[in-house]
């Protein structure tokens, strides 16, 4: 589904690289978390995925295609912060993907009434961002994601500004979602916890430049539940993990 090869990338202000030669791939269908230090670049990976930054080095394929020969709409992106936009409404808000490709305005606001509908938020589709709650607002932050039509999808952080409770159900809701939409995600956390419940396997970085990712494969079956964490494999790699991470802080 994606491939980098050879990615080195710095940013113009910046003296040293933040990713050098890095190369990974991910496969269609996958569930992968990228989990490191914070300010190791994790971001800018999905910059580069998005063309909003192009690498110094190096090729980006999705699908085998190099992706500067692809056109608006290759991939779902959802930022760090939630960018709903506050004047529109929530049926605005999600529909604008598709307006921003070109489709018919009537057609825009259909399909992103169905898929409200599908995520159980219509009764919110003519309320303001403002309106609702933390949980809510990254669930209609996700239909949007999902309206770009693309294959795979990039979150980044979604649920790190929720609090636990909130944060444990929306994992949950991701999840069903996942599995019914045949998706390939990318997944950025700093949560071990969140990434080893979510993911079918984890990339781990433990500092800049990455280099590379260390892939730990979670042999979990799906539907998954917390109680499935506790098993033996499981506290194993959640120690690897963490102390994986632990040699990326600098304090
Ligand atoms: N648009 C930008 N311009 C310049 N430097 C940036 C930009 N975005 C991020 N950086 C720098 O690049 C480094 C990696 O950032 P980022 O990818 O956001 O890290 P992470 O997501 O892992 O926390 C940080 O040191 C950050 O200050
Ligand atoms: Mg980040």
């Amino acid at each position: 589904m994606l491939e980098f090869k050879n990615i080195s990338f710095k940013y113009d202000e910046d003296p040293d690289f933040i990713i050098k030669n890095l190369s990974f791939t991910v496969n269609k269908g996958e569930f992968i978390s990228i989990v490191g230090p914070s300010g190791c670049g994790k971001s800018t990976v999905f910059r580069l995925i998005c063309k909003l930054e192009r690498p110094f080095e190096g090729d980006i394929f999705l699908k085998n295609r190099n992706i500067n020969a692809l056109k608006k709409g290759y991939i779902g992106y959802m930022p760090q912060n939630d960018l709903l936009i506050p004047w529109r409404t929530i049926l605005q808000n999600s529909s604008l993907p598709l307006e921003i490709k070109g489709e018919d305005l009537k057609k825009a606001r259909y399909e992103a009434e169905k898929i409200l509908k599908a995520f159980g938020l219509e009764k919110y589709k003519n309320k303001y961002p403002k309106d609702l709650s933390g949980g809510m607002r990254q669930r209609v932050s996700f239909t949007r994601t999902l309206l770009t039509g693309a294959d795979m999808l990039l979150l980044d952080e979604p649920f790190s500004a929720l609090d636990a409770i909130t944060r444990l159900s929306m994992q949950e809701w991701l999840l069903d979602k996942w599995s019914n939409l045949n998706k390939t995600v990318l997944f950025i956390t700093h949560d071990v916890e969140e990434a080893l419940f979510l993911s079918t396997k984890i990339f781990i970085t433990d500092g800049s430049p990455i280099r590379k990712f260390k892939e730990i494969k979670v042999d979990l079956s799906y539907p998954r539940t917390r109680g499935m964490l506790d098993s033996p494999d499981m506290l194993e790699i959640k120690g690897e993990l963490i102390s994986e991470l632990k040699k990326g802080v600098r304090l």
